[in-house]
């Protein structure tokens, strides 16, 4: 049997990580800010799985919420084989319009947390000689997209640099790079979602799914859809100028603050 550590577990893409974990029949530990909520899934997940699945209470935009975390991972008699850094969220506004304390806190979300519980899992992953590490980006990583895509590009940079650096070691390690996902996502950013095309909407089981072939496959990138893959190409070689104008709008109509 083994274990798989998913942040952010309670909606949206974490959610669907649980879901298809659990059912492939791997013990999960849970985390999120909300208890009731996590206690609800892991209940539910058991008994529809047979699983065991831990519930672990963390706020990631606090040391201390890392730090549990973290020495969730590090614990050697009770190994995680699977983690995927999940947790994220999208702040209400564009560039300068959001305070710096709201800034500061994505990066810890999106950044200081996944490179503290990346290096506490592959440390002791490298020991035994396998594990694996999902961090989810976004496209948003590869385009003009505010202050959260500059996080996200972050993600994929120290994800691809670290599986270079952990190459042989048995550890695999993947940034997941989702387009346009129906979760909570919007609605907590309080992001309009009506100028998104349907076409671009992914669906988050179906991307759960090619994430995890892809991670088997030994990639160190997923973008886990044809269309996404298409426009990511499209956008390389497109003039950086007219992408920001494209990017930086769809799907960022904010609401009143
Ligand atoms: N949806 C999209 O279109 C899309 C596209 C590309 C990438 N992504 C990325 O995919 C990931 C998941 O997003 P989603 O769309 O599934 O979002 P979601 O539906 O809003 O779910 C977010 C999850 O993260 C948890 N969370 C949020 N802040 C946290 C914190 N400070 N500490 C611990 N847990 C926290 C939430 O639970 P609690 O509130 O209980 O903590 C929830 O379980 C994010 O990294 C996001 O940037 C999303």
């Amino acid at each position: 049997m083994t274990t798989a550590l998913i942040t952010g577990s309670t909606a949206g893409i974490g959610a669907a990580f649980a879901r298809r974990l659990a059912a492939d029949g791997h013990d999960l530990v849970l985390v999120a800010r909300d208890t009731a909520r996590l206690r609800e899934q892991a209940t539910e997940l058991h008994d529809r799985h047979g699983v065991e699945a831990e519930v672990l209470t963390a706020d990631l935009a606090e040391d201390e919420g890392i730090e549990a975390v973290a020495a969730r991972l590090r614990d050697r008699r009770d190994p995680v084989d699977l983690l995927i850094n999940n947790a994220g969220f999208g702040n209400k506004g564009r560039y300068l319009d959001v305070s710096m304390a709201d800034e500061l806190r994505m990066l810890k979300v999106h950044c200081e947390a996944v490179l503290r519980l990346t290096s506490a899992a592959a440390e002791t992953m490298r020991e035994r000689g396998r594990g694996g590490i999902v961090n989810v980006a976004s496209v948003a990583a590869f385009v003009p997209r505010g202050t959260y895509g500059a996080s996200k590009a972050w993600v994929v940079q120290f994800t691809q640099g670290a599986a270079r650096d952990l190459a042989g070691s048995g550890v695999r390690l993947m940034a997941l790079c989702p387009g346009f996902v129906r979760t909570e996502f919007h609605q907590r950013a309080g992001m309009g979602t009506d100028n998104i095309p349907g076409w671009m909407w992914l669906d988050a089981d179906k991307l759960v799914a090619t994430a995890l072939a892809d991670l088997a496959r030994g990639r160190t990138l997923s973008i886990p859809d044809p269309r996404y893959k298409v426009l990511m190409g499209a956008a390389k070689l497109m003039p950086r100028g007219v992408l920001g104008g494209i990017t930086s709008r769809t799907g960022r109509k904010y609401g009143p603050q």
